[in-house]
């Protein structure tokens, strides 16, 4: 076995943060820039987190998508979230405003890790693009938990998400993560819960994949540096949840 050392400050950084009105993005993000590419060769005012973008790219050509499915929105800093979020009050009023966009540091395009897609066409709308559940948008749906991406806000997720749905926006979560959530019809509040029932010290969450065993768990970030066990070879990934600790995925093979 060896000792990894979990930073409380590590909390605020990782693939799977939630990032909601209950829990904002907080000043720790600065500490951990985060490294963004652009989407794409196109469109290089996009700009996504590094395995974000690539795993978008991989799946669109997956699916001979790129010309069909068009990025319109990445990361946004908090200015440009601000400002969206104002020209959208002025525009289309508060009502719509709150079911649409996020509050400033409540956004997860804040973080690189959100895409919104858009159907291409002539005018595609910069707030609500059309993307739809069938032809290339439906392939995209397919294969999109393969490559780690999650429709972010669900139908009928409404009420614990605060967004009405979305089914623009996409999220890079990861995989497993995201074909577990696709699974069980998890959004992101819900998984950021349920994980918390395979804790460190306790029974872990098993996905068999042919030969293969990838081991998720939950470690609360009790300590300022909380000392874990892990396996000697195994690879392994951490995330901060944005909340209260860190969620480990373990390959073994
Ligand atoms: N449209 C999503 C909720 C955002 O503004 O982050
Ligand atoms: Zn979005």
């Amino acid at each position: 076995m060896r000792t990894v050392i979990l930073d409380k400050t590590e909390v605020y950084k990782g693939h799977l943060l939630l990032v909601n009105q209950e829990h904002p993005l907080r000043e720790h993000n600065t500490y951990h820039p985060i490294r963004l590419v652009p989407v794409n060769l196109e469109q290089k005012d996009i700009l996504l987190e590094a395995t974000t973008a690539t795993l978008l790219s991989q799946l669109l050509q997956s699916i001979g998508g790129n010309n069909e499915i068009i990025p319109i929105s990445g990361y946004r800093t908090r200015q440009e979230q601000e400002k969206i979020f104002n020209d959208s009050l002025l525009e289309n009023g508060s009502t719509f405003t709150k079911q649409y966009v996020a509050l400033p540091d409540q956004s997860e395009h804040q973080t690189g890790l959100a895409i919104d897609l858009g159907k291409y066409s002539e005018e595609i709308d910069f707030l609500r693009p059309e993307f739809i559940y069938t032809g290339i948008c439906g392939e995209f749906r397919k294969k999109a938990a393969k490559y780690g991406f999650v429709e972010r806000y669900g139908k009928g997720k409404e009420t614990i998400t605060g967004i009405s749905h979305e089914p623009w926006h996409f999220r890079y979560v990861g995989y497993p993560h995201a074909q577990i959530m696709q699974d069980n019809r998890l959004c992101l509040e819900e998984y950021i819960a349920y994980i918390k029932a395979y804790p460190y010290e306790g029974k872990h969450l098993h996905i068999k994949e042919n030969t293969k065993d990838i081991e998720v768990f939950y470690v609360s970030a009790d300590l300022d540096k909380m000392p874990i066990e892990l396996p000697e070879n195994d690879s392994y990934q951490v995330s901060g949840n944005n909340v209260d600790g860190f969620i480990i995925t373990l390959w073994r093979w």
